[in-house]
């Protein structure tokens, strides 16, 4: 694949781009919406203890919604969020939804054509006639019948929606997956508290109503229009509803005639890497060309520009390609994206293209987090630690697996925990082998060499920490080799699908490695090249020196094998 590059952001990336505008209002006017539903629910929830108290805290809850500011702020939130998902709709080329953003969509349709009766016999008839629209009212007009469970069933629509798109939007957070068991925990409990209290709250006033004398007493507080108001109410309702659905038909006509518009048009062929070629009309993103010919594309974010997960690697063509908008260009410079990367769902292109898809389709949301420039693929000096296990696998074979495994996870544990106090990442854990990379992070050969030392010292200490716990269980105390070797690698993510990682290849990783096996024909826990201790700013006083000519160099390396880690100066 020829790698032509497109144009750089351009300079003006801190404005806001019109898609961006449109994602963020979509997002403040969600979240008013959203405060509405957790307020208006939080009011229902004192049901539970009585309808009184439910009625009395009313004004509390749901006091700012009814004053102007309120007022104002809830109905500009409806009509932008409802007008930007038409608005939505109709820019979609396809409709093929995964199972989450189809919910939000279809829940994001019904409930305003559900809502609006209890909208207009509640709040519009208390603007317009005067009606008093209390607790007892509203459940005694929906209570019994159809209308309890459409309003149920509202409810519930409304909690859903809300609470697929705040997933949508939080789950980029990498705080996120720590949260989110509780969150869940609460999006399941709120509804279900809420639809208790609805029922216990409602049966409660329609048994009050059995008596006639309360009956007649709070009928007449609440102050019902006459017949012909009443009438002009239904109606009102009925010309929202039709409107709505007249809108909605607008759409979807307006989305019919673009189509055929662009289907005579020149057609523009996509090109996937090592796959098929596809001719479709121009004015569609890539990642709608890949869902419209089933061709899996990860986009965790359902194709808002937020998750660059359906971030694309573009060949031939991409210098006619315009320049990442301000949005792509931010969401691009967070990943570090090398030139040449777009994302799928905000590239239209109007010429033909090649691509590559750079995740697998079953991408997760952390997929889409910042990374250092280094998961790309870069030279740096780094130092690379590998650690061995003596004679394990003749432990291994006296041992149940159960207690194989057992020990080898506390021994992973502790290794691991060691690395990583003393600033590395373990890559590889591998039979009962590991591999750690020091100073990936920053280009610091000091840092490396030191961390790499110091991790090598408390893995050490771990390990006759983990003995002493074993002493019961083994014949013999777990033994390490541990070889240490700094110099130039190449640094990058590699693997595929979850089996990505970072990790390290070249000469320096093949060297380390052979010193860890040299740690035990020199009969010493720790083998370190001259490199580390150089860079580290270290002697070894005790440590035996050898000159070793590693696979495929002429000059010798000197490296120091030390008995014991734990003899390692310590360092700060
Ligand atoms: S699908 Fe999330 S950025 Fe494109």
């Amino acid at each position: 694949m020829t790698a032509s590059l497109p144009p750089m952001p351009s300079a003006a990336v801190w404005k806001l781009s019109g898609a961006q505008v449109i994602n963020r209002l979509r997002l403040v006017t969600g979240l008013i919406l959203f405060t509405y539903v957790l307020t208006h629910f939080s009011n229902h929830l004192l049901g539970l203890v009585s309808l009184d108290l439910m009625q009395a805290k009313q004004g509390d809850f749901m006091g700012f919604w009814w004053s102007k500011p309120g007022t104002y702020t809830l109905l500009g939130a409806v009509l932008i969020h409802l007008g930007l998902a038409y608005w939505a709709l109709y820019r979609r080329r396809s409709l093929r939804l995964k199972r989450w953003e189809a919910m939000q969509l279809l829940t994001g349709a019904l409930i305003p054509y559900m809502l609006i009766e209890h909208v207009i016999t509640t709040r519009v008839a208390f603007e317009l006639y005067d009606l008093q629209d209390s607790y007892t009212y509203v459940l005694w007009m929906l209570f019994g019948g159809e209308k309890q469970a459409l309003q149920a069933a509202t409810l519930v629509f409304a909690w859903l929606h809300g609470c697929i798109g705040l997933h949508y939007w939080l789950r980029l957070n990498p705080w996120y997956d720590r949260v989110k068991p509780w969150l869940f925990a609460l999006a399941i409990l709120m509804p279900t508290l809420v639809l208790i209290s609805f029922f216990q709250t409602g049966r409660e006033v329609m048994v009050m109503m059995r008596d006639p004398a309360w009956q007649a007493q709070t009928i007449a507080a609440m102050k019902l229009p006459p017949p012909d108001k009443a009438a002009h109410l239904i109606a009102l309702r009925d010309g929202i509803r039709w409107g709505m659905l007249g809108l909605l038909a607008l759409v979807f006509f307006a989305r019919y005639a673009r189509n055929l518009i662009e289907a005579r048009q020149q057609q523009v062929r996509v090109h996937y890497h090592g796959g098929k070629a596809v001719a479709v009309p121009k004015g569609r993103t890539l990642l709608e060309i890949s869902r419209m010919n089933n061709i899996p594309h990860a986009s965790v974010c359902g194709g808002r520009g937020r998750c660059s997960t359906c971030r694309v690697r573009v060949g031939q063509g991409a210098e006619h390609l315009p320049p990442p908008d301000a949005n792509e260009a931010r969401v691009l410079a967070r990943i570090s994206a090398p030139p040449g990367v777009r994302l799928a769902c905000q590239v239209r292109p109007d010429c033909d293209l090649e691509i590559a898809p750079l995740l697998p389709a079953q991408a997760m949301p952390h997929d889409g987090f910042a990374k250092p420039e280094q998961t790309h693929g870069v030279e740096m000096e780094i130092a690379v630690l590998f650690a061995d296990l003596r004679g394990f696998t003749t432990l291994s074979e006296q041992k149940l697996p159960f207690d194989v495994v057992f020990i080898l996870n506390r021994y992973f544990a502790e290794m691991g925990e060691a690395i990583g106090a003393a600033g590395g990442a373990v890559t590889q854990f591998s039979g009962d082998g590991v591999m750690a990379l020091f100073g990936y992070e920053r280009e610091d050969p000091t840092y490396a060499a030191q961390s790499a030392l110091k991790a090598a010292r408390r893995m050490a200490e771990r390990l006759e920490a983990l003995n002493q716990d074993f002493s019961h269980d083994l014949d013999a105390p777990l033994r390490m080799g541990i070889g240490i070797h700094q110099g130039l690698a190449i640094v990058g993510e590699m693997g595929h699908g979850r089996a990505t990682g970072l990790t390290a290849i070249g000469d320096t990783v093949n060297t380390a490695s052979r010193l860890e096996g040299l740690s035990k024909e020199f009969h010493a826990q720790l083998v370190v090249s001259e490199q580390v201790l150089a860079r580290a700013g270290i002697g070894l006083e005790g440590a035996a020196r050898h000159s070793i000519v590693p696979r495929g160099r002429t000059v010798p390396l000197e490296i120091f094998a030390l008995a014991r880690a734990l003899d390692l100066p310590l360092l700060r």
